[in-house]
């Protein structure tokens, strides 16, 4: 049988600054999709990694007073490994853009693919560049001349730069979004990039001087330029897999995938990387999903506004599968989502440890008590609706359909009262009790791309027919 393959992204991070809330989350949904997708049995791969070569992190590197390696090196090393080992992120690979042999080689590669298609071509420029974009901005979009995302003015440069010809690609582009060959979910992304596409795309600066970010991929050919971040960055999702190094082996296996990105990236992702592929004559990307932004107090969270909320610190109040249930089941995938330290207190009482942990004491404690050991469950497959919100990509859906199967056999309980009933009659009591622990075997089964420590717990529980641990302590 022919194995299904799923070969699924995040963005890749600026390491300038600690990662927040928000980039967390990316990356859990990223998780919980991947994590679903090997459940279900297929060949998955999952790539998350870090954006180094950008003007932005050389900054950082300049504020700290330190080199540049040293400082990349520290960032990763200290803040994004230990958060996704916390967040228990199973990424198969972490790409760094720094890695000469990782990433290089294919970036040289895919960029002379685009000038063997005779997309890149130099010109004088004069733009206004954005450091917190790492892109060119227009004149209009300031407010009171500075970027209105950013509060920062940009810099006005005249530079010499190889230009790349995404104009002559719109149409392509337009066609296959349009088909949903390359879907971008929601529609109203999907929407957005089609508007932008209507009014055609512009060719894009593709190198800085490299006096400007010497950390830079070097232009093949001419020293002097460096390729612009954007071009280098989009390019770690076909460099991790192995393209144009000598084993292109993952490449050619899972290649095309899927991105997971937040809506703040969108053009870069639905439109230069497209041009970027077509150009390289490579398959477009399967599907982008464009997730919303996580807000706080009415605005983006963000670390240039400094409403950043520290995962490492819900982490450590909360623990692992507390925080990856709350960002998969009280943040929207597709639309923004306020976010407070409140309503993770609240979710976690209401939800884990009332909901979920109640419920699996209150039934492990029934089979300790009145079923033979071994009485083991047996579940094969899931409801459609769960696997129709995961297909959908809307795995808070999924949670909270999870979350209506706990309400239903809270109920069940209260209806039947089984731990009565097996007093006059024994045989239907325990199977209405044996049926409750198939129902929390389910419910385990259903958490493990969510809560894969707490699914495993419950699976082995009701397989031992043990009393779980006291699962989710009430927080006051
Ligand atoms: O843009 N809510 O990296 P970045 C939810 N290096 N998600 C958020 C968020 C928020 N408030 N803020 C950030 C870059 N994110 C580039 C990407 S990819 C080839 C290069 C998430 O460190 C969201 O997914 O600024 C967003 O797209 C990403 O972090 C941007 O991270
Ligand atoms: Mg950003």
């Amino acid at each position: 049988m022919d194995e299904k393959k799923f070969y699924i992204t995040t963005p890749i991070f600026y390491p300038n600054a600690n990662l927040h809330l928000g980039h967390a989350y990316v990356t859990t949904l990223s998780d919980v999709l991947a994590r679903y997708h090997r459940l279900m049995g297929d060949k998955t791969y999952f790539l998350t990694g870090s954006d180094e070569n950008a003007q932005t992190v050389v900054q950082g590197a300049q504020k700290a007073g330190v080199d540049f390696k040293s400082f990349v090196d520290e960032r990763i090393e200290k803040n994004f490994k230990p958060l996704f080992a916390d967040l228990n992120i199973s990424n198969d690979q972490f790409i760094r853009t720094s890695d000469q042999k990782a990433h290089w080689p294919g970036a040289v590669a895919l960029w002379k693919k685009l000038v063997d298609a005779g997309d890149i071509y130099k010109k004088e420029y004069e733009g206004l560049y954005c450091i917190g974009h790492e892109a060119f901005i227009t004149e209009k979009e300031l407010v009171d001349g500075k970027c209105p995302d950013h509060g920062t003015v940009p810099e006005r440069t005249k530079e010499e730069n190889y230009f790349f010809s995404l104009s002559k690609y719109t149409g392509v582009i337009k066609q296959k979004i349009e088909s949903d060959e390359l879907l971008i979910v929601p529609p109203s992304r999907r929407n957005e990039i089609l508007s932008l596409l209507e009014q055609g795309l512009q060719d894009v600066s593709f190198s800085r001087p490299a006096a400007k970010v010497p950390v830079g991929i070097p232009v093949p050919g001419d020293e002097s330029q460096v390729m612009y971040v954007w071009c280098d960055a989009l390019a770690n999702y076909i460099t991790a897999l192995g393209y144009g190094r000598e084993d292109d082996s993952l490449f050619k296996e899972f290649w095309p995938g899927i991105h997971v990105i937040g809506k703040d990236i969108l053009r870069f992702h639905a439109a230069i990387w497209p041009g970027m592929l077509l150009s390289a004559g490579l398959p477009l990307p399967k599907a982008i999903l464009v997730h919303g932004m996580i807000i706080s107090g009415g605005k983006k969270m963000s670390k240039t506004r400094g409403n950043v909320i520290d995962p490492q610190e819900l982490l450590k109040e909360y623990g692992t599968d507390a925080v990856r249930y709350f960002l998969s089941r009280h943040v929207s995938p597709l639309d923004d989502s306020e976010m407070t330290l409140e309503l993770l207190k609240d979710a976690y009482n209401a939800d884990l440890a009332n909901g979920l942990g109640n419920l699996s004491a209150r039934i492990m404690q029934l089979a300790e008590t009145h079923l033979a050991q071994g009485t083991r469950p047996d579940v094969a497959g899931f409801p459609k609706e769960y696997t129709d919100a995961m297909e959908s990509f809307e795995i808070n859906k999924a949670a909270e359909f999870v979350w209506s199967r706990i309400q239903a056999l809270d109920q069940k309980i209260t209806e039947t009262a089984p731990f009565k009933l097996v007093k006059t009659d024994p045989e239907a009591g325990k199977k209405i009790i044996f049926d409750l622990t198939q129902g929390l075997y389910l419910i385990g089964r259903m958490l493990n791309p969510f809560m894969p420590d707490t699914s495993k717990i419950i699976k082995d529980a009701v397989v031992e027919n043990n009393k779980p641990q006291n699962l989710f302590a009430r927080k006051d």
